[in-house]
């Protein structure tokens, strides 16, 4: 009885312990946000890209110590510095404010960041077309002979909706809509979903759903794992296939010490006996008790 209550007493000093190392984490986070603010702060902005187009990305630089009547800026996208992007930027009314227009087709996509060179102070611009968000990090499990409904989702309506699957094999894909007969394809503007009829472990694999937009699709994938009926009952016969072993193997013990027990008398106990006898005698010196024993059954 004493021991359990220790572990739980040093399982409750151990929590204590982690317990402050957050509040430690969390005072320094608080401490590092606080030095960040007005010199270091880091701002992300989502913009959802649909179609090809002129964008104008402004920041707008306000409370720098020292009021300087001018600074200096540029633009990086994805880290990189756009060429000839530096500007002067003067002062206005206390704001420093950096702009310009870019131009965005597919490949412009990425992430634009206005960066100052007197100020640490920057804002990011992510440009993407809406993301698919979700994902599911367990396969979507189903049954042979069974069909399965697959799905995906989006905050915006795309122009339409494409199913593929992936080849296990090679990198291609395959257009699920060229075979209506296997695949059901359901659009509902924001939504699809894609059921697989007559499953086989053939049709376990990658589903991708691809939004098509203006500028890209947005794709996402849902995977799919195709059992055979048999399956889960895998561990039960193994089960079954160790019961029966361990039957078969006493039944042919008890048929080998059968003969004797027959000779010797109808005692029920007489197995378990005429064991315990056995191990004696092959221990030590236990040749007196068998014969001891043998005597006392033959009469
Ligand atoms: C810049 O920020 C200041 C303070 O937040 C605001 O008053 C001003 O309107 C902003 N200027 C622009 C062009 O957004
Ligand atoms: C853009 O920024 C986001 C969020 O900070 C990040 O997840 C993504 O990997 C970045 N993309 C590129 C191309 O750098
Ligand atoms: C899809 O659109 C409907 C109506 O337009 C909206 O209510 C729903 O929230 C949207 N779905 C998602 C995932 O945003
Ligand atoms: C996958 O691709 C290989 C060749 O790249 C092709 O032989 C095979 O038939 C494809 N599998 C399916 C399921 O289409
Ligand atoms: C997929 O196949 C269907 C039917 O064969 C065709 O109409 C459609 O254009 C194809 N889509 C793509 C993206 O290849
Ligand atoms: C799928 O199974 C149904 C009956 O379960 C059958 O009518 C249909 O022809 C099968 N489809 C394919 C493509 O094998």
């Amino acid at each position: 009885m004493h021991r359990p209550s220790r572990t739980q007493h040093s399982c409750c000093q151990r929590s204590l312990f982690s317990m402050a190392g957050v509040r430690q984490l969390i005072l320094l986070l608080l401490y590092c946000e606080g030095m960040n603010t007005g010199q270091n702060q880091v701002i992300i902005e989502q913009l959802e890209i649909l179609t090809p187009q002129y964008i104008e990305l402004l920041c707008n630089l306000t409370d720098i110590p020292n009021n300087p009547p001018y600074i200096t800026g540029y633009w990086t996208k994805d880290g990189q510095e756009i060429e000839n992007s530096e500007e002067t930027v003067n002062r206005n009314n206390e704001q420093y404010i950096l702009k310009k227009t870019f131009n965005i087709l597919a490949r412009d996509l990425g992430n634009y960041s206005c960066i100052f060179r007197e100020n640490q102070a920057q804002v990011t611009f992510v440009l993407d077309v809406p993301v698919i968000k979700d994902k599911r990090d367990k396969p979507v499990v189903s049954y042979t002979g069974d069909s399965v409904v697959l799905d995906c989702k989006l905050k915006h309506t795309p122009n339409t909706w494409i199913w593929y699957k992936a080849n296990n094999t090679g990198k291609e894909l395959i257009n699920v809509t060229a075979n209506p007969l296997k695949y059901k394809i359901f659009i509902y503007g924001n939504k699809t979903k894609l059921t697989v009829l007559n499953l086989t472990e053939e049709d376990s694999g990658k589903y991708i759903c691809s939004a098509e937009f203006d500028i890209k699709p947005s794709e996402s994938y849902v995977e799919l794992k195709v059992l055979s009926y048999t399956e889960p009952l895998k561990p039960f016969i193994a089960i079954v296939v160790e019961v029966i072993v361990l039957v078969t193997l006493i039944l042919l013990w008890e048929k080998c010490n059968k003969p004797q027990n027959d000779n010797i008398s109808a005692g029920e106990n007489e197995p378990c006996s005429e064991q315990i006898s056995k191990l004696t005698r092959d221990e030590s010196n236990g040749v007196e008790k068998n014969t001891a024993r043998q005597r006392k059954l033959e009469h």
